[in-house]
């Protein structure tokens, strides 16, 4: 095999290679530092943190469907003091660039996150979650409206230069007007997507499967719609793209790099096996290589459309 270049620079971070660890799969990076060497990832995304804790929704949060995982956590979390006063020292250690993710209820909470994220110092990056389906405030309410998108991505803007990479969600009639009132409020980037809104429910007791009734669906099944929502929003605004969504293997990080993506992240596979991320990273050159390419960069957006 050839001599493959894993390195990719995402909106000016360097990183050794495209494969990430979503929010949400990773805790705080501490977790998951004694069963993988995450230093051999290209990054991590850490759960996202809002202005004061949250004990999340209330159980069953997880639900194993035929066609991939529900989740509604309801952002559980240990606040931004907490992050930075206990997560934050922890961090260098890990040995690779770590992103803070942040949600919030209002602009204000967001302004805020940024604020006091930028006076911390230490993340490569930060994720800005206006996606997430399992709040009552906040979240997904902010993602599916351009301008409320753009009020908050202005606000972090306004109080962090840290670079910013906006988590938008597919379940909207049209991604790329979000997406590009994203870049217009001054985003470096995008992370897409978030889970799909869903459920199931138990037949015998009549009853949801999951304590907040609704949830968000992730794993293969969602794969095919993340590669279309990075397609669209590649072509509609350039911007630097973490694409994940049914990521599972080194030829899904091929597809999403074709697709637009400079990273690509890894959700419920690290829940089923946390290593998987390094096997993905081990088999990464071979899969460029099948590709026809020497580089992961140069996969980047090279879908050829006949
Ligand atoms: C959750 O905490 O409910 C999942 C996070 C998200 O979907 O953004």
């Amino acid at each position: 095999m050839a001599e493959i270049d894993l390195k990719t620079d995402l909106a000016g971070i360097a990183l050794a290679n495209p494969v990430m660890l979503a929010s949400g799969t990773a805790g705080y990076g501490s977790e998951l530092a004694p069963v993988i060497e995450l230093s051999r990832l290209g990054g991590i995304v850490l759960k996202s943190v809002t202005v004061e804790p949250s004990k999340g929704n209330r159980e069953p949060r997880i639900w194993e469907t035929s066609s991939g995982m529900l989740n509604s956590i309801g952002l559980e979390n240990v606040g931004i003091e907490a992050l930075i006063d206990r997560v934050l020292p922890e961090l260098a250690d890990l040995g690779l660039p770590v992103f803070a993710s942040i949600a919030g209820e209002t602009v204000r909470a967001f302004a805020r996150l940024g604020a006091m994220l930028q006076s911390a110092g230490g993340f490569a990056g930060i994720e800005v979650n206006v996606s997430c389906p399992n709040v009552e405030r906040g979240g997904i309410q902010f993602g599916v409206d351009p301008n409320a998108t753009k009020a908050v991505v202005k606000a972090v803007r306004e109080n962090c230069s840290l670079p910013t990479f906006v988590k938008l969600s597919a379940a909207v009639g049209d991604i790329t007007r979000v997406a590009d009132a994203a870049g217009q409020a001054g985003a470096s980037g995008l992370s897409l997507i978030n889970t799909i809104p869903g459920m199931a429910i138990d037949i015998e007791r009549r009853r949801p499967r999951l304590g907040a009734v609704t949830g968000g669906l992730s794993g293969p099944a969602i794969k095919p719609v993340a590669l279309k929502a990075v397609w669209d929003c590649y072509r509609a605004t350039g911007l630097p793209i973490i694409g994940g969504g049914g990521v599972y293997d080194s030829a899904d990080v091929v597809e999403f790099l074709l697709a637009g993506a400079t990273a690509v992240s890894l959700g419920s596979a690290v829940f089923q096996d946390p290593t998987r991320a390094l096997t993905v990273v081990d088999g990464l050159g071979a899969a460029i290589e099948r590709a026809g390419a020497t580089s992961a960069k140069e996969l980047i957006g090279g879908l050829k459309t006949w």
